[in-house]
């Protein structure tokens, strides 16, 4: 499958996907069972996972958003830049991060440290997608969907270069380091 210059091929079908989430939702509702947590997403990549997370998951829940633009420096120093903050809905709250992918970690912590200032009753993480591998800050997560390598994936929220969130699947780059098919365990 081809976007834009590059070839890609499915890694994660979305059955598996959907089984995943399902399992995350049911853990997400028994260990927060009386409570009702705030899921704050990062966008963009976030959008699908939240959307299936959240209707298999059975507590009452509110529903935040917020963004970051991450990009390497010339120094090769990380940076975040803030798009959407969050707001003082997370105060005192259970707040559950839900991101699409932890890759150097660094948008994560970013994000851990900036969350604190609004004085949250506790913060956990779910992400879609790890890559230990590319892993050079420190990331907590707490509900984890799948471990991939480290290659770049595009699909169920994921672009590449702004396409490709819409497909259902996820998709690895094609080249001689991946062959075969689905090899997510
Ligand atoms: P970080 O390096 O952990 O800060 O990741 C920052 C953001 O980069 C993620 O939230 C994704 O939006 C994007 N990203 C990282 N790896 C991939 C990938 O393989 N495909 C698409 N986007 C990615």
């Amino acid at each position: 499958m081809k976007i834009k210059d590059l070839d890609f091929r499915v890694y994660i079908p979305n059955e598996k996907i959907n089984n995943r989430v399902e399992e995350l939702a049911e853990q997400i509702t028994w260990d927060f069972r009386g409570k009702s947590p705030v899921l704050v997403g990062v966008l963009n990549g976030c959008f699908m996972f939240l959307s299936d997370l959240v209707k298999e998951i059975d507590l009452d829940v509110e529903i935040c958003f917020t963004k970051y633009s991450s990009y390497q420096s010339t120094e090769s120093s990380g940076k975040v830049i803030e798009l959407i903050g969050f707001d003082n809905v997370i105060k005192g709250k259970d707040v559950i991060i839900v991101e699409d992918i932890v890759d150097t970690g660094l948008t994560m912590g970013h994000l851990l440290k900036e969350i604190q200032k609004f004085s949250p009753k506790s913060v956990k993480v779910t992400a879609l997608l790890y890559k230990p591998e590319a892993l050079k800050h420190e990331a907590k997560i707490d509900y984890l969907g799948f471990e991939i390598k480290n290659k770049f994936v595009v699909g169920y929220g994921l672009d590449y270069d702004g396409f490709g969130r819409n497909l259902k699947d996820i998709y690895i780059l094609n080249n001689n380091d991946n062959p075969g098919t689905t090899e997510v365990g």
